[in-house]
């Protein structure tokens, strides 16, 4: 299982857009998907369109992250796959903004994690979608992460809080020996025809060189068509959805490139010991770490 989270420190940059075209982008390639509604406004829980009654949301499974509450929480959502794919939710809740001081306890930073760890056999993909801020949310989302996708709009202030939040991710990554890295700064609602985008496509070259991710999610109507129809993207008619939704397909591409680089990495022995230090339970991406009880 691998977990990636989906994060901006400023609003409204495309967060949750950005994880539910991976997550359709993960669906179409028959991966067993997990997406995690992290954000107190669940606009993914709206977008998945899990419309049936729920049980238990993210504020039960953290406040108690055993095994029978997770499973209780986790719900189908409702796209329907024609591949061998299944998407599931983990639904988002008001009640979350519990745990998201900004000074949360080394207890609580564990939460995701261990919430995961119990059905880490079920899922291949993991995608968490945060709130906009670098609260306790979105550090114990990071803490559960093997990598973080920063989120950018071709904007100033955009390009000032994707600076901030890459060297956020450092200090994090601290925390779990080094398991969570940067995907990279993705930029979303570009309109290529813009020299304003231009002007700030170049400079986030210069300011993340070999972070940005070459591939770019352009500002499209079908993109709000899909998510206000609780659609996949991949679902969506059109040449315009089928050339955006290929864009997440590069993007997910990206992340299992870079899934591979780490496999290598970890193998080694110093690395193992390093994590078997940290409060690690999930398994590595393929490699499964023995648990370390909390205390
Ligand atoms: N590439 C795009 N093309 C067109 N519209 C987009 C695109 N990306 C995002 N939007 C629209 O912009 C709005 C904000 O996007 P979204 O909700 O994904 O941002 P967010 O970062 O998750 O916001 P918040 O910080 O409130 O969680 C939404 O209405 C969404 O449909
Ligand atoms: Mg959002």
């Amino acid at each position: 299982m691998h977990v990636l989270s989906v994060s901006s420190l400023k609003g409204g940059v495309g967060k949750t857009t950005v994880a539910l075209g991976l997550a359709s982008a993960s669906l179409s390639r028959g991966l067993r998907t997990l997406v995690v509604d992290l954000d107190p406004q669940s606009d993914a829980t709206t977008a998945l369109g899990a419309t049936r009654e729920l049980k238990l949301s993210c504020a039960e499974v953290l406040k108690l992250p055993k095994h029978a509450n997770v499973v209780r929480a986790i719900v189908a959502s409702d796209w329907e796959s024609s591949s061998a794919g299944t998407m599931d939710l983990l639904p988002g809740s008001p009640k979350v903004v519990e745990f998201d001081s900004p000074t949360p306890t080394k207890r609580d930073l564990w939460r995701l994690e261990e919430a995961l760890s119990r059905v880490e056999a079920g899922y291949d993909l993991v995608i968490v979608d945060t709130p906009p801020s670098l609260n306790g949310l979105t550090q114990l989302a990071w803490t559960a992460s093997d990598r973080v996708l920063i989120v950018a709009e071709p904007s100033i202030f955009s390009v000032l809080a994707a600076d901030r939040a890459m060297r956020a991710i450092t200090e994090i990554s601290k925390q779990t020996a080094g398991r969570l890295t940067p995907l990279g700064v993705l930029v979303n609602r570009y309109i290529p025809a813009s020299k304003e985008h231009q002007f700030r496509l170049a400079e986030l070259e210069q300011l993340f060189g070999s972070d940005l991710l070459s591939v770019t999610i352009e500002e499209h109507s079908a993109v709000q068509q899909a998510q206000g129809a609780a659609r996949p993207i991949h679902s969506w008619p059109g040449e315009v959805a089928g050339r955006t939704a290929k864009s997440f397909e590069l993007v997910l591409d990206q992340l299992f490139q870079s899934h591979g680089t780490d496999v290598s990495k970890r193998s080694s022995k110093r690395s193992m010991k390093v994590l078997k230090g940290a409060k690690i339970r999930r398994g590595a991406i393929q490699t499964v770490l023995d648990l370390v009880d909390e205390p």
